[in-house]
Order: structure tokens, then sequence, then C-alpha cells
């Protein structure tokens, strides 16, 4: 195979990078001529991790079997996310081991076990009615204004609405949720760097944890008929999580469940507006295929990381204990092993085996049902209120090094 040469210091997980452009060409760079490639990183670079750097995979195939083997490739060690601010120590890193995404078997299992409770089709589909009229709620206020932020107005409405519909925060509480989650994750991006630093960063998340402990404390005194009281109530086998455990679930839902579908949905818009004749596709059939299709084409999550557990091969590297393996999704979801006409967003591909969700392994995202529902009905209410949306701009992205961010889009809505 051809030796592969990037710009030196070149590193996709750079924050700077992202906010101005998805790496499509080095991605397929990669794919055909070194698929899993070492991206060294200088110390400041690699922020806590201080380790040399990592390893990019970029290819669908890959993907899924790290993913599909945990005791190899730890979530835990390091965690999974790839990229922190620069002054994160190890130690740091290592309390994140409570957030169910860093945790490996047996913990994980048992803990994904309760928390699995509150996701069955059957409690997703619970939400559906509620979850129907705010989707539409929010369409109607934004059409009031004729025009705007497409982010602010609808994209970040319902995932918020949707956690806390799940986990029951009342009303008066959820834009504090909102600020909190912003606060948590938008640490690499310069137009919050004055008001997210790590200290505020920290400060959000111990701020949600009490609150959420003060919530399983409540429930476990006074249960009511909610998913809060049906996760810190022991279940028939006797498991049940604690007060803290509940907490950092809180957090992991503001964080992961929260950005990444607002992002589906303002990258999934930009995709409709982008290819007119999917969204006339869209209006006149709806088809049960478009949200994995956006979902696919968002990639909101752009990687996380495992940590091998033992030296290891994989696609013709010799992979060393202790080393980081990037799994980039925003490249294996436009493998063109994987794909056909990966390039072309097509509302009616069937199959989609996607990985934006993670590549099916155990940590396989909780939330999709959720997720897939929320973009949904968000379309269907875009569709049937706002059929002639048009940009005024281009979106403006999010510098991180692992989210596919956009964090203003201004649009007309009539
Ligand atoms: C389009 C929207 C979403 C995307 C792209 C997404 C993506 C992901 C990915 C890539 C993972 C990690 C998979 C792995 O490591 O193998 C994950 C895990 C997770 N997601 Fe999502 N997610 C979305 C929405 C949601 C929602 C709505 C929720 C909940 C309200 C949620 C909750 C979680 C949780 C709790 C985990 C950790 C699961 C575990 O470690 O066992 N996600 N998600």
């Amino acid at each position: 195979m051809p030796a592969l040469s990037m710009p030196a210091g070149f590193d996709f997980t750079d924050p700077a990078l992202w906010g101005t452009r998805n790496p499509v060409q080095e991605f397929a760079a990669l794919r055909r001529s070194a698929p899993v490639w070492w991206n060294a990183q200088t110390d400041e670079q690699s922020g806590g991790f201080r380790d040399g750097g990592y390893w990019v995979v970029t290819k669908h195939e890959d993907i899924k079997e790290i993913s599909r083997k945990p005791e190899l490739f730890s979530s835990q060690q390091k965690g999974s996310v790839i990229r922190l601010p620069g002054e994160v120590t190890l130690e740091q890193i290592e309390l994140t081991g409570a957030l169910l995404l860093n945790m490996d078997p047996p913990k994980h299992t048992k803990i994904r076990r309760i928390i699995s409770k509150g996701f069955t089709p059957r409690a997703v589909e619970g939400l559906r009615n509620a979850l129907t009229e705010r989707a539409v709620a929010i369409v109607h206020a934004a059409k009031k204004e004729g025009g705007g932020d497409f982010v602010e107005q609808i994209a970040c409405e319902l995932p918020l609405q949707a956690i806390a519909e799940l986990i029951g925060v009342p009303q008066e509480d959820r834009r504090q949720l909102f600020d909190w989650s912003n606060q948590m994750l938008n640490y690499d991006d310069p137009e919050y760097a004055d008001t997210t630093t790590t200290t505020t960063s920290n400060n959000a998340f111990v701020e949600v944890l009490s609150y959420a402990w003060n919530m399983a404390e409540q429930r476990r005194a006074i249960p009511v008929d909610d998913i809060v009281s049906q996760l810190v109530h022991a279940d028939i086998d006797g498991d049940a999580l604690g007060s803290d455990e509940f907490g950092f679930f809180v957090i992991l839902l503001a964080v992961a469940g929260n950005e990444t579908t607002r992002n589906a949905i303002t990258h999934g818009m930009k995709a409709f507006v982008d290819n007119p004749e999917q969204w006339e596709l869209f209006k006149q059939q709806r088809p049960r295929t478009a949200p994995d299709e956006i979902i696919r084409w968002a990639s909101p999550v752009t990687v996380f990381q495992r940590t091998a557990t033992e030296d290891t091969e994989l696609g013709g590297q010799l992979i060393r204990k202790g080393q980081r393996v990037g799994l980039f999704y925003s490249s294996a979801n436009f493998d063109e092993d994987a794909f056909d006409r990966p390039f072309e967003f097509d509302i009616l591909r069937d199959p989609n085996p996607h990985l934006a969700f993670g590549g099916t392994g155990a940590h396989f995202c909780v939330g999709a049902n959720l997720a897939r529902l929320e973009i949904e009905l968000m379309f269907n209410a875009l569709a049937d209120a706002m059929p002639n949306l048009s940009q005024i701009a281009e979106p403006e992205r999010l510098s991180s090094g692992w989210i596919n961010g956009i964090k203003h889009w201004h649009v007309r809505y009539d």
C-alpha cells in the first residue's frame, strides 16, 4: 500500500478544522490507501491524553469490528471522547468512567440493562403524542417570526424537550437544563470561550448532578408513575440506579441526546435545501426511510474512541496496548464499500447500514429510537408548515473535535 502523507501537524480532531469544514477528501484518501492511519499529536494537540496521538479508523467494517470487542478495545481506560479541553488531567478523565458511555463490562452490562428500561419501544412510542404537539408548536412559533436562526428557533428545541419529557423535568427548569448542556459541551469553540471555561463547564456538570440527585431522592421517597421512579427503585432482579448513578445518567442524556439530535435536524434541513427534489419527495411521500438517511448524512458524532487493552492487529497495522483508536463514523458513513452512491442524499435508501449511532456493539446508542422519532416528527411539522423554507446564508459550523455541529443557520420560513 502506498504511504500516505498529510500536511505536517494535520489532526482529524482539530476543532479549527471542523469549524471550517468536514475533511471529506482526506477521509476518502485514507479509506483508499491507509484505512488505519497514525495521527501523531503534540502534547498540546492531544489535550489531557499526552500519548503521542491516535489511530484514525476510517472503514465501516473495521469500526464495526472494534465496536464488537469491548474486551480488546476499552471505552473505560481513556473514555470515549477523543478530544477534551487541554487542561484536563488523566485523573479527571478517569472520573468520567461514571458515565455509561465510558464503562466496560461487566459494569456497563449491568447499568445498561437498567437504563434500557426507560428506552423500550413502548416507552418511546408513549412520547409520540406529546412530542408531536411540541414539534408542531415549535415550528408554528418560529413561522410567526418569518425567518431567523434555524438552530435556535427550531432545531434545538425538541431534543431538549424530549429529554425533559422523558425524565419528567418540569417546564420551568428546562431552560436551565439547556444552558447547562451547552456549557458542558462547547468548550472548544471560540464563540463560547468567554462564557465556557473549564470552570463553567465543571460548574454546569456539578449543577446538573445535584439537580438530578435531588430528583432521584424525591422519587425514591415518593414514587410516581415515571421513568425516574422506575430507574431508582429495584426491579425484579433487585437492580436499581443509585442517586449518583442517576445523576450521571442525566448528564449523559443532556450531552448525548441533545446536541446530536439538534445537529441531525439542522444538517437534514440543509440537505433538503440543497436537494430540492428530495424535499418534494419527502413532502409527498414521508418515507419511513428518511430519518435514517438524515442521520447518516449528518453523522452528528464525528468520532468516539477506544483504547487497546493488548497488542493487536487491525487493517494491517499493529495497534499497541494503551494506544487509542478513533472510530470515525463520519468516514464510515460515506464508505464506498458499504454504500452505493454514498455522496448522494437519498431518503429512499434501503438498506441503510449507517454507523451514526455507533458500530452496533454494546454501546450502540440507547436513544436511537427516540432520536428517529424526534426527527420524523420535526420534519413532518416542517413539511406541513414551512414547505418553502429557504436559506439566507450558509451555516456557521461549530469548532469541535468530535461533534459535527452547526451553531447558526439563517433562513426564511415562508
Ligand atoms: C441523531 C441523534 C443521535 C446520535 C447520532 C447518537 C449517537 C450516539 C453514538 C455514536 C453513541 C456511542 C455508540 C458506541 O460507542 O458504540 C451513542 C451512545 C449513547 N446515546 Fe446516542 N445519539 C443520538 C441521540 C441520542 C438520544 C436522543 C439519546 C437519549 C435521550 C441518546 C443517548 C445515548 C446514551 C445514553 C448513549 C450511551 C450508551 C452506552 O454507552 O451504552 N442518544 N449515541
